[in-house]
């Protein structure tokens, strides 16, 4: 008797955790059209990325995926062109695990592409090891941090031309967990196997996120091009699937998820929503503007952030 009140009242309140989490995931109600317009995807292969890729390639856009994965990535093209019935939805390769692919990336798209309205900073990964980059940067932040602002600069003189462009940011809440960032140790050197913190350097990359969104602000001030952070809500999707603790972890929560159609509504929010023309430099969940956390509003810590991972990726402005 005691044991059936008790399971009651908890499936009751996981019911209403429930009603909660769908009632609040903001869905982006603009309904603006993108023909002729062009955005990036990276990652769109897969999870909010995919959904992110799909929802603006049925709005007309150009389409270009950018990822790692060519299999994957011709096979997301092919299921967005027939979900969409848009055939201006392309593959390009990209690892931003690698500078080089970066530098070709970004090369190739200026010489075919006139125009970039939209750059969706999706990719991103979580759990990987303690390893150093072909280019001696830690792995983790390579691809979520370097690999992302080099990008983003390269594509940057695009963004201008085509302005009003905006730029998407996908961070996190797990930003919280990123606290302080010591200069000193931002690739982990002063780490060791056993020190080192999938959880910690995860946040920290995450915190990158949004202080490169505030000082890109600052700098991109009457450009016309925005640039704005979010995070997409706890998704039920691949990331992490290779960490054991986070399969767990994500199987017990998946009823409380968001899926990925959910997860990309802020994305697609942040990327087409016209009374979002003039907003910049702010951090977003479920389609409103919220506060990230202190660390990730320092402009300080911003600036020189900024200056330290263009030293690290070798960024030589031009413009
Ligand atoms: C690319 O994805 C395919 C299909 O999921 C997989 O079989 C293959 O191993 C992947 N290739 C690389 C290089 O990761
Ligand atoms: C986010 O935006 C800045 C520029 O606004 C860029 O340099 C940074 O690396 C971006 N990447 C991601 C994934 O947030």
């Amino acid at each position: 008797m005691f044991l059936l009140a008790f399971l009651i009242i908890n499936f009751t309140f996981a019911f209403l955790i429930w009603v909660y989490c769908k009632l609040t995931c903001g869905v982006c109600r603009s309904s603006r059209h993108l023909v002729g317009k062009t955005v990036i995807v990276t990652g769109g292969n897969g999870g909010i990325g995919y959904e992110t890729a799909k929802d603006l390639a049925a709005r007309g856009a150009r389409v270009i995926l950018a990822c790692r994965n060519e299999t994957r990535g011709l096979t997301a093209k092919d299921q967005i062109i027939s979900a969409t019935g848009n055939p201006d939805v392309h593959y390009r390769h990209l690892d931003l695990a690698s500078l080089e692919s970066v530098r070709s990336f970004a090369d190739n798209i200026l010489k075919t592409d006139k125009r970039l309205d939209v750059l969706v900073n999706n990719a991103g990964c979580y759990g990987s090891k303690f390893e150093k980059s072909e280019d001696g940067l830690l792995l983790e932040m390579q691809s979520n941090h370097f690999g992302p602002f080099l990008l983003t600069n390269l594509l940057l003189p695009l963004l201008k031309s085509s302005a009003p462009s905006r730029i998407v940011n996908v961070s996190s809440y797990g930003h919280n967990m990123g606290g302080v960032i010591d200069f000193d140790n931002l690739n982990a050197e002063k780490e060791t196997k056993e020190t080192y913190s999938q959880f910690k350097v995860y946040g920290i990359t995450k915190l990158c996120n949004i202080l490169m969104t505030v000082e890109l602000e600052r700098r991109l001030r009457g450009t016309g091009v925005t640039t704005n952070s979010l995070h997409p809500g706890v998704i039920a999707t691949g990331i992490g699937a290779h960490v054991r603790l986070m399969r767990l972890i994500v199987f017990l929560l998946t009823p409380f998820c968001k899926t990925a159609w959910e997860g990309a509504q802020t994305t697609i929010h942040l990327a087409v929503a016209p009374e979002l023309s003039d907003v910049s430099g702010r951090y977003f969940r479920d389609c409103r503007e919220v506060k990230p956390s202190k660390a990730a509003q320092d402009t300080e810590l911003a600036r020189r952030l900024w200056d330290e991972s263009e030293r690290l990726v070798e960024l030589q402005i031009t413009t």
